[in-house]
């Protein structure tokens, strides 16, 4: 009874906005985790696991559609080696895969507010254009479209919630991600020569060791996940208010 989706949550929500006020849903077993319920971490764990793996297009609906999170568009990132006098951008990133994400634990306290997370992710893409001024001709620039391929990762995401009042009365649930724990696993790099004559050794890519590249972006996607995922959820929990989510 409890362990319906949050999708399907949110869908009862949405179907319950659209009718008349004064119209009660009878079965109100049908979504939310019940506040008291004895597993509520797996009720938790289970509904965002479905969430997960079906709504990764973002449209939960004909008419309601959130940020898509698979791919997930993250920003514009630049790298500076002063050292190396290296300037790099990496932008139009897209991460491809969340959407295969086992939820592995769930810790839900209610009273604290307190949520935590944790994520298998068997198999991530990063890919976007990276490009980088010459280290022979600073006039030429060396462009390319690299992806890198990540096995066997782990995220595990910490979050405090609080109550506010949206417009319409109703309290709503937010969430503040505040400790992201991000392990990659294996990882193999791509970059696909696009418009440069550089030899391959001559080039700025080549000049930033390759572990302290992936360092530098294992951190980048540490924060993003963290920023992009809170605001997803966020936009979710928008939807309905905490009452629905958590029936009491
Ligand atoms: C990233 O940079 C590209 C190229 O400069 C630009 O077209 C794009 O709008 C930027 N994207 C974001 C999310 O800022
Ligand atoms: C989230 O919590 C951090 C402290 O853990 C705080 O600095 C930040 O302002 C909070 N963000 C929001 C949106 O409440």
């Amino acid at each position: 009874m409890v362990s319906s989706g949050v999708c399907l949550l949110v869908l009862a929500s949405i179907q319950l906005a659209l009718t008349a006020p004064t119209r009660r849903r009878q079965d109100s077993g049908s979504g939310g985790c019940s506040r008291s319920a004895p597993d509520l971490d797996d009720c938790v764990g289970n509904s965002i696991q479905q969430f997960v793996n079906f709504m990764a297009s973002g449209k939960l609906s004909p008419k309601v559609a959130i940020t898509p999170f698979d791919p997930l568009l993250l920003p514009n990132m630049t790298i500076r080696q002063e050292t190396k006098g290296l300037t790099a951008v990496y932008v139009n990133r897209y991460l491809i895969g969340l959407k295969n994400s086992f939820v592995h634990d769930t810790s839900v306290n209610l009273d604290k507010r307190e949520f935590s997370l944790t994520f298998l992710m068997p198999a991530l893409e990063l890919l976007g254009m990276y490009s980088a001024e010459s280290f022979e001709d600073q006039a030429d620039t060396e462009n390319s479209i690299l992806t890198i391929s990540i096995r066997s990762s782990t995220a595990k995401f910490r979050a405090l919630g609080d109550l506010y009042r949206a417009p319409s009365g109703a309290e709503h649930l937010r969430l503040n991600v505040t400790d992201v724990q991000l392990a990659l696993g294996h990882y193999m790099i791509n970059d696909l020569d696009h418009s440069t004559h550089i030899p391959r050794s001559n080039r700025h890519f080549n000049a930033l060791p390759r572990a302290e590249f992936v360092r530098l972006i294992e951190a980048d996607l540490r924060t993003q996940l963290g920023v992009r995922l809170q605001h997803i959820a966020n936009e979710v929990l928008a939807l309905a208010p905490y009452e629905k989510f958590f029936p009491v």
